[in-house]
């Protein structure tokens, strides 16, 4: 564990991500007092700006709505300081090196940890530079590094195969966020802490599982990297595969990063890649009222772009537990809401005494409003035996409503200042995860006569997403007009 004398170095400080993920999660962190005592906090990119200037950065996310924050806030500004240079040559970062040497004075050994909020093109060159001019001689380094790691199986490996001379595996944190949620670190709990869910966690009672990402914004203002990337490289390779890995998962041995890892590869190296025909795909265009624009309206992207924004998938897993149970991933942009969420659809009950009565549904709902719930068929109270859908209902605003949420951000970089690698992405997971999509990415990057589906800003996706999902077996059913009843997540204020 990283303890005293620690620098955090943000390389990328300028950036949208230092900006609004990074610095607030560091400030989060600093003023409940996580972060290493006497810790001080570095920016490095290449825009200059003087102090004054970058601090105001630094703030610009971090909402202060006590006076008691504002001071903690003034507290974690005295020890940031910025440094601003190339990422392309080595002098720069001597100078960087002279300034970290400054700021370390006096210290025998000082632990440093480099945060890259960076653009994949400046990757491999800034952690080169790091390694020969920055690396501590003394103390602990680590890195931690965000996606994209890579576009495909090759660009992956060819990053790891870059890195790795310089980085050892045990200093190397790979972001992938959605394993700091809250809801994503409950599914190993859910199921190895409840005998009833884990006993039905199979093939014989389960029908699909289906992960869904809504978010109901565009790519407006980031067109430019996300037309190279496209909405299955962005959230579905990695943070719904993520999802998918923990609730398909065998348990395992115990809860140290490197048995959760070692059974996350295991489940990972039984999927097959997906398939084509398991696929759709959508790119949004103007909302039905004309307010909102298409994407290909932004000027950051190409008039031909061909680029999904939206995509459903389904995934097998070639395994005793999970044979033919598909998973069914969906995720897009410009939708109606904003949404994640797992919903695992129980098959049907034998037939028999009852006629059409709906499927259990286990559904956790990731964000926004945290909760788990279990659709369940009961007797209607009354005279009648007439059945009605209704719900076990665990929303966390309202059973937890004391405790405070933290972001995955602030929770993924405690961690790795802990040294706990348990929800960081291992190499051979990342490798495992590109060779499941790279066969698919591929057949839609060079069939250039394969155009997504439109679907208008604001709405569901494409016209065919529920004949889509019905195809694999998921029965919606409106029983009485079953809704979950959002309103119970209000705080209780009995
Ligand atoms: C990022 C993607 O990794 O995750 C974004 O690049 C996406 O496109 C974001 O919006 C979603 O994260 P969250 O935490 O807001 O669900």
């Amino acid at each position: 564990e990283l303890k005293n004398n620690t620098i955090i170095l943000v390389l990328g400080a300028s950036g949208d991500l230092a900006k609004k993920k990074t610095f607030p999660a560091l400030f989060g962190l600093f003023r409940n007092g996580f972060l290493p005592k006497g810790v001080k906090v570095i920016g490095y990119a290449r825009t200059k700006m003087d102090h004054a200037e970058y601090l105001k950065r630094v703030k610009s996310h971090i909402k202060t709505p006590t006076k008691e924050i504002e001071q903690q806030l003034e507290e974690f500004c005295s020890v940031a300081t910025y440094v601003s240079g190339l990422y392309d040559q080595d002098e720069p970062f001597q100078n960087l090196e002279k300034h970290l040497q400054k700021v370390e004075e006096g210290q025998k050994e000082t632990n440093r940890v480099f945060y890259m909020a960076l653009p994949p093109s400046v990757f491999i060159p800034v952690s080169e530079h790091l390694k020969r001019n920055n690396y501590p001689e003394k103390g602990i380094a680590r890195i931690i590094i965000e996606k994209p790691f890579g576009k495909d199986l090759e660009s992956s490996r060819e990053l790891d195969r870059a890195l790795r001379p310089n980085w050892k595996e045990e200093e190397t944190f790979r972001i992938d966020h959605y394993l700091g949620k809250e809801m994503v670190k409950n599914i190993l709990i859910l199921r190895f802490g409840n005998e009833f869910f884990g006993a039905t966690w199979n093939r014989n009672h389960i029908d699909n599982v289906q992960i869904t990402f809504k978010e109901p914004f565009g790519t407006e203002g980031r067109g430019g990297y996300f037309d190279e990337f496209g909405i299955i490289r962005d959230v579905m390779q990695n943070h719904l595969l993520q999802v998918l890995t923990l609730l398909a998962m065998e348990r395992p041995i115990s809860f140290s990063s490197e048995d959760i890892r070692d059974e996350k590869v295991r489940v990972l190296r039984g999927m097959p890649s997906i398939e084509p025909k398991n696929v759709i795909i959508g790119q949004y265009e103007k909302s039905l009222d004309g307010t909102k624009p298409g994407y290909k309206e932004d000027d950051t992207v190409p008039k031909e772009s061909r680029c999904p924004t939206f995509a459903s998938m389904v995934a097998y897993i070639k395994n005793e537990r999970w044979d033919g149970v598909p998973f069914i991933l969906k995720a897009g942009k410009a939708l109606n809401e904003q949404k994640t969420e797992v919903r695992i659809q129980y098959k049907d009950v034998t037939s028999g005494i009852f006629k059409d009565i709906p499927r259990n549904e286990l559904v956790l709902r990731v964000q926004p409003n945290e909760s788990v719930y279990i659709k369940m068929n009961s007797k209607l109270p009354g005279l009648s035996m007439q059945t009605t859908v209704t719900e076990l209902d665990l929303t966390y605003r309202r059973r937890f409503s004391d405790l405070k949420i933290p972001e995955a951000y602030e929770s993924l970089i405690l961690d790795a200042l802990k040294g706990d690698h348990s929800n960081f992405v291992r190499d051979d997971e990342l490798d495992a995860s590109w060779r499941i999509f790279t066969p698919l990415l591929h057949y839609l990057d060079d069939n250039k006569e394969i155009m997504p589906m439109g679907y208008p800003y604001g709405s569901r996706g494409p016209a065919v997403l529920d004949d889509f999902t019905a195809s694999y077996g998921y029965k919606f059913s409106d029983a009485a007009g079953y809704q979950w009843p959002v309103t119970s997540a209000e705080p209780n204020k009995l």
